[in-house]
């Protein structure tokens, strides 16, 4: 009989985080890696608007941080290209849009085939798209929450990995609202990331 493989070495999943605005996901997901609730290290954040707090967060917690302006590129696929370099430089295992308010393309889908990890602000397929807080409230329904799917090509589309429930209050604002769902999404993310590894390989269930 051929000797048997030797088992892969156990080491923590390289993270890249991509966030364009307050940065909380992000910063959630480093304390749970630093919490040890996840095997795993924020290698990389790229940020697209410069001085955002998610890059201010980065500079606090000693993460490094990349700036891809998306003004500076003629077309979604190059910036697109350009974060691939980046996260690929940095050796990441799969990536996570925490906030990540860019449409992307098949070039950065196609660099991380089921290692691409979205959060979004509501229950998937309800209120797809920008200001899917506000879409809620001004639909009257009673229920939302949070998200986290692999990411298709098809805005905020692909398979669902864990959803949180937020109900809505009379007289919640967006602020209010949003304030919630956040704290859910921070909840959330963690898991979806432990999940989307264990389903593409990454991490054996032993690992969880
Ligand atoms: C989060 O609520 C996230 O779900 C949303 O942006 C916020 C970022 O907050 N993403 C989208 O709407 C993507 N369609 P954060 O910068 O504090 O993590």
């Amino acid at each position: 009989m051929p000797p048997s493989q030797p088992p892969a070495p156990l080491r923590p999943l390289r993270l890249g985080v991509l966030a364009s605005g307050s940065g909380s996901n992000f910063e959630a997901l480093v304390e749970a890696c630093r919490a040890d609730a996840l095997p795993a290290e924020v290698a990389l954040l790229v940020v697209n608007n410069p001085g955002c707090g998610a890059e201010q967060r980065a500079a606090r917690l000693n993460v490094p941080c990349t700036l891809h302006d998306h003004r500076r590129y003629g077309s979604r696929e190059a910036l697109d290209r350009a974060l691939v370099d980046s996260l690929q430089g940095a050796a990441v295992d799969l990536v996570v849009m925490a906030g990540w308010m860019r449409i992307v393309t098949a070039e950065l889908i196609a660099a991380f085939p089921d290692r691409l990890v979205n959060i979004h602000p509501s229950l998937l397929p309800s209120f797809r798209g920008a200001r899917a807080v506000e879409q809620a409230l001004a639909a009257g329904v009673t229920l939302t929450g949070c998200s986290a799917h692999l990411v298709h090509l098809e805005v905020d589309s692909g398979p669902i990995l864990v959803q949180a429930a937020v109900p809505i209050a009379s007289g919640d604002t967006i602020e209010s609202l949003a304030a919630r769902i956040h704290r859910q999404e921070h909840r959330i993310l963690p898991l979806a990331v432990l999940l989307a590894a264990q389903r593409s390989g990454l991490l054996g269930s032993a690992q969880a």
